[in-house]
């Protein structure tokens, strides 16, 4: 408190203050992630851990050479400064000196040769394979979703990736425009998504997770609205996830789903006509210009990690998608009478 109460009166309160507002907003940026944090520090996986040990070796020597030289500095500084009275004349001159010329090659080859060992390893240790025994996941970064196509499932979905625990998977970075970059903190590193060009990583989830992602490369209006979400489950569980979602979409049999679906698939286009842009396997529905929808009642929340996947929001996020997130791309429906929206969301909400 004392601290503070200096901080903010006494001549340096301007510098103070401001000091205190800095603190403030680096706090309050921690604050939010709270709900799901996603430290790299919190590891859940073999990847990330790997990773995180070779970052914490090489702080430690950073840090340790950072607070030498600063101490040296700082007693060079302060012990022969300019003083009434010192001796000014040349000092005496150490060129030439063989100790510690051999000295300061030696130290600099053994702390690189401590870090550049484990870097070379871990590199080849988290580089991704081509094992077809693995699963395999082509991830395309959108302007501003994720798209996740498991090729040899052949399934499609978008913003929440479903793996199994202790497998390792194999994922296939594409972008569909811009440059983005894939990153869950707590599985591996970030990784760039570059049009024109495939990159690859792996990761694998020790345990059973909801972990969160972000874009983490800046890509235009609605780049900080680009998560997604990752979910490990057990192979038992993610077998039946697989199953459910190779069946494809059943028709509902409730009418205002039903009446929602034709909606959706275009019956009255002056209103709404989604099929222009969605898939929903087992449909009509087949265009692949947003995301597949084909489980969007199973996600936990819409317009990539945005918000709660809820009746009031999908309505919202229908009737007017720039209100939630600026600059997306999806169409707003102006037309549709409340009746109509919450039929479709009811349709929306059925398919899990
Ligand atoms: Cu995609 Cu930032």
């Amino acid at each position: 408190m004392r601290l503070i109460r200096r901080l903010t009166q006494g001549p340096n309160r301007s510098l103070g203050l401001g000091l205190l507002a800095l603190v403030g907003t680096v706090l309050t940026g921690c604050a939010k992630a709270s709900e799901l944090p996603q430290s790299p520090f919190d590891t859940a996986g073999p990847v990330a851990r790997a990773q995180t040990d070779l970052m914490t070796l090489s702080l430690w020597f950073a840090g340790g050479i950072g607070l030498f030289v600063t101490v040296a500095l700082l007693f060079v500084v302060f012990r022969y400064r300019d003083k009434k009275g010192n001796d000014k004349s040349v000092p005496k001159q150490i060129q030439g000196n063989h100790k510690l010329e051999i000295a300061w090659t030696l130290i600099p080859i053994i702390i690189l040769g401590i870090v550049g060992v484990p870097t070379v390893q871990t590199a080849f240790a988290t580089r991704a394979t081509q094992d077809p025994n693995d699963l395999h996941v082509i991830v395309t970064g959108h302007q501003w979703w994720w798209e996740f196509e498991y090729p040899q499932l052949g399934i499609v979905t978008a913003n929440e990736l479903y793996i199994p625990t202790d497998k390792d998977v194999q994922i296939t970075l594409k972008s569909a425009d811009v440059i983005h970059s894939f990153w869950v903190p707590k599985l591996a590193g970030k990784m760039d998504v570059i049009p024109g060009r495939e990159n690859h990583m792996f990761f694998n989830a020790e345990r059973e997770e909801e972990f969160f992602g972000q874009c983490a490369e800046f890509c235009g209006t609605s780049h900080a609205n680009m998560k997604f979400r990752v979910q490990s489950l057990t192979q038992d569980k993610f077998d039946a996830w697989v199953k459910a979602r190779q069946a494809g979409a059943a028709t509902p049999t409730d009418p205002d789903a039903l009446a929602g679906m034709n909606l959706f698939m275009g019956a009255n286009k002056s209103k709404a006509n989604c099929i222009v842009c969605h898939t929903i396997d087992g449909t009509n529905a087949k265009a692949k210009v947003g995301p597949n929808l084909t489980n969007v009642g199973a996600r936990s929340t819409i317009g990539a990690g945005l918000v709660e996947n809820t009746k009031e929001h999908l309505m919202q996020w229908i009737r007017n998608p720039q209100s939630l997130k600026p600059g997306n791309k999806m169409a707003a429906h102006p037309n549709l009478t409340e009746q109509e929206l919450e039929q479709i969301v009811k349709y929306l909400q059925g398919l899990k």
